[in-house]
């Protein structure tokens, strides 16, 4: 009887420190910038992209947010690199994702997810986008947004990845991106119980860098068809460069009047080993920060392309490359900016109408370099929308010590380990008592009054 009184008063004690304890907020946007919609403050991403094994390592077996160990792992290596947005290629919406979210959700990070896999069906065709633009493939695509909408953490979605990216593709594939982003939109709209942006990573292919921008952007007022934010992949600062050797400045020009978040989906140049990852301090300089919403580095874990961060050996620990530790140096240097720092900036500039949210342009009848002609028959998500699909969706559930204690070493890259031991910090305790908690509560009442 005592024992449980105690227990009682520790649980009701802990729940209630958690409940009033700071929580992973969900992002929104307001014209051109990502927003904290809790405290209204703008959000700019500092992050990496994480696939590893690349874009084939996702399987009925596993993917990069389906086991909790190698989460756990990597999560703290996050937090070494202080970054608070990570972008995954590619998930399978049947496995469980529930512990992995939870543990970045408590360590403050967001995700921005990819809805297509490189598996049969779950992709568009950029060359023949009619021939997988069906029911199934749609499935896919709504299996993991409706599963991912439901964690706050979950940042965007992604519809497709450099679908365009030459002649063939651009003259075939616009059309399907833009019946796609809306599709999404709509499913989101009915059967999430909150707005979850879905944006485009392109290609930074100068030949229809403004073109697929401009047409993504557009909407022609019928269907929601505008995409809410848009990522480029680029890869122009090598080495030692400058805003303007670089040729940033001129990305910056070709992106000033987009109304939506625009940030750098992929970057960090490799001609040049190791990285010195100096352009970080130019993208959240006064020189960007009005136009670009931070960015994603390319990539976590180091692949057969050597864009890595950490190699992961085949027994699962993980020693950091020099490029982890410039990047590291150079993350911890930035100051995210703040609301005030943007509105005078924009004062400054006498830009100042460009702060809030402007009305989504209409589409034009053509775009240089794309085909915008096609026609999509636009009944294929219907039944889908209407009825939803079938999945489990994603919950924050009660972390374990064991969880948060990564199973596995990390080294520095010389060789020394980097801790004396690999524990997940929570920073951001999730505001809801799980399941699990509130059954163990209510057997804890239920045995003490008897
Ligand atoms: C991690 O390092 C410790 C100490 O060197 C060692 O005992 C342990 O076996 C290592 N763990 C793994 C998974 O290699
Ligand atoms: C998700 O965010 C909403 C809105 O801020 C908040 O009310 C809710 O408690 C959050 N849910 C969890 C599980 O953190």
């Amino acid at each position: 009887m005592k024992l449980n009184t105690q227990l009682l008063t520790f649980v009701t004690l802990s729940l209630l420190h958690r409940i009033a304890s700071a929580f992973v907020h969900p992002i929104g946007i307001h014209g051109r910038f990502f927003i904290d919609t809790v405290t209204r403050e703008p959000f700019y991403i500092k992050g990496v992209d994480y696939q590893p094994g690349g874009s084939s390592a996702v399987s009925d077996q596993g993917d990069p947010l389906s086991n909790p160990a190698t989460c756990a792992r990597d999560i703290v290596l996050f937090q070494e690199l202080g970054i608070n947005t990570i972008r995954v290629y590619s998930i399978n919406p049947d496995l469980n994702h529930d512990v992995c979210m939870t543990m970045l959700a408590s360590a403050g990070i967001y995700l921005v997810l990819d809805v297509n896999s490189p598996l049969p069906g779950q992709h568009l065709n950029r060359y023949e986008p009619w021939t997988t633009y069906n029911e199934a493939y749609l499935e896919h695509v709504f299996k993991v947004v409706e599963q991912f909408s439901s964690y706050n953490n979950t940042l965007g979605f992604f519809a497709g990845n450099e679908i365009v990216n030459d002649k063939k593709s651009a003259r075939n594939s616009p059309v399907f991106i833009k019946r796609l982003v809306a599709d999404m939109k709509t499913y989101i709209s009915v059967h999430s119980n909150r707005f979850v942006p879905v944006g485009y990573s392109a290609a930074d292919d100068l030949q229809y860098r403004i073109s697929l921008s401009k047409y993504l952007e557009c909407s022609d007022g019928s269907i929601n068809d505008a995409v809410d934010f848009y990522g480029v992949n680029s890869y122009q600062w090598c080495g030692e460069q400058t805003f303007y050797t670089s040729g940033y400045d001129v990305l910056v020009r070709d992106y000033e009047e987009y109304i939506r978040p625009v940030f750098f989906s992929e970057y960090g140049c490799n001609q040049i080993s190791p990285r010195l990852f100096e352009e970080v301090g130019t993208i959240y300089s006064t020189d960007m920060i009005g136009v670009f919403s931070g960015g994603l580095v390319y990539e976590f874990s180091e692949e057969p392309n050597n864009y890595g961060l950490v190699e992961i050996a085949a027994d699962g620990n993980i020693r950091l490359l020099v490029d982890f530790e410039n990047l590291k140096a150079q993350y911890a240097a930035v100051d995210l900016p703040t609301g005030k720092q943007i509105a005078d900036l924009y004062n400054r500039d006498g830009n100042k109408k460009k702060l809030g949210a402007q009305a989504i342009p209409e589409c034009e009848l053509e775009y240089q370099s794309l085909d915008v002609s096609k026609v999509v028959d636009d009944d294929v998500a219907s039944d889908l929308i209407k009825n939803g699909v079938d999945i489990k969706l994603g919950k924050y559930v009660t972390l374990y010590d064991d969880d948060l204690l990564s199973p596995y070493n990390i080294s520095n890259s010389d060789g020394t380990p980097l801790k004396t031991d690999y524990y997940v910090k929570i920073t951001h305790p999730i505001d809801q008592i799980s399941e699990y908690e509130a059954l163990r509560l209510s057997q804890i009442q239920n045995g003490g009054s008897k």
